[in-house]
């Protein structure tokens, strides 16, 4: 029994869950946000944000593809944020910082 167990739990994960490196990169992700825009963002699965104003992350999707904020980053445009300071990433930070937001958003409905 526990045998059959340990073998569907493999199958399982294999199916639903992401890679080695995708959970490294999103934890890198994770990090950017705790460290660039939790003071104003609630960045986690709950929580509101601090800012008045600033979309919680696991509901950015219901605005726009996440991938499209890649993009954003990636031409250096301030996603309309009146008070977020400019952020300088690296093409991996960005990467990072989007597997992070995908892994977090609300399932659709
Ligand atoms: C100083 C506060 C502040 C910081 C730090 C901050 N943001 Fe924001 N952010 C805001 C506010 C306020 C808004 C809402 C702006 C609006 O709707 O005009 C916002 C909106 C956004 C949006 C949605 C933009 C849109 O057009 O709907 C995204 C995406 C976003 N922020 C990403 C980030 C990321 C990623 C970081 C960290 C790298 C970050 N923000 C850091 C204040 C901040």
């Amino acid at each position: 029994m526990v045998m059959t167990l340990c073998a569907f739990a493999g199958v399982a994960s294999a199916q639903t869950h992401p890679t080695g490196a995708e959970v490294a990169s999103i934890g890198r992700g994770r990090v950017l946000a705790e460290e660039n825009c939790a003071r104003c963002h609630a960045i986690g699965e709950s929580g509101e944000s601090t800012h008045p104003g600033a979309p919680a992350f696991r509901t950015l999707s219901s605005r726009y593809p996440v991938a499209d904020i890649a993009e954003a980053f990636a031409e250096g445009v301030r996603v309309g944020h009146p008070d977020m300071p400019e952020f300088q990433f690296q093409p991996r930070q960005i990467d990072d910082l989007i597997n992070y937001l995908q892994s977090i958003q609300r399932p659709q409905h």
